[in-house]
C-alpha cells in the first residue's frame, strides 16, 4: 500500500492510507516536529516523528513511545467534511 500524506493547512496534514483518510496535526506535541515528514507503519496504523522517534497510533492519537509528550489530534477525514 502506498502512504501519502498531503500538508492541507499550516496545521494539519492529511495521511492516505488505501481506504482510509486521516486528519493529523502537522506539528509534533514533544517540539514541533514536522510530521509530513514522519514514518507511518501502514499496518500498525502508527506515524514516527523524524525528530526524536516519538511514535503515536494513527487511530487514537495515543503517544506509544518516544519522549512523553501527550497524544496527537487526529480524526477521519470524513469528520472533516462533515464539519463543512
Ligand atoms: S519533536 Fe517529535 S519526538 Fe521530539
Amino acid at each position: 500500500m502506498t502512504v501519502v500524506i498531503r500538508q492541507v493547512s499550516e496545521d494539519d496534514i492529511l495521511l492516505e492510507l488505501g481506504d482510509t483518510s486521516v486528519i493529523v496535526q502537522s506539528r509534533c506535541p514533544h517540539r514541533g516536529g514536522r510530521l509530513r515528514f514522519g514514518v507511518v507503519n501502514e499496518r500498525r496504523m502508527t506515524i514516527t516523528c523524524p525528530l526524536h522517534h516519538s511514535t503515536f497510533d494513527l487511530r487514537s492519537g495515543n503517544q506509544l513511545s518516544g519522549p512523553p509528550c501527550g497524544s496527537l489530534r487526529v480524526r477521519v477525514a470524513e469528520d472533516l467534511t462533515q464539519q463543512e
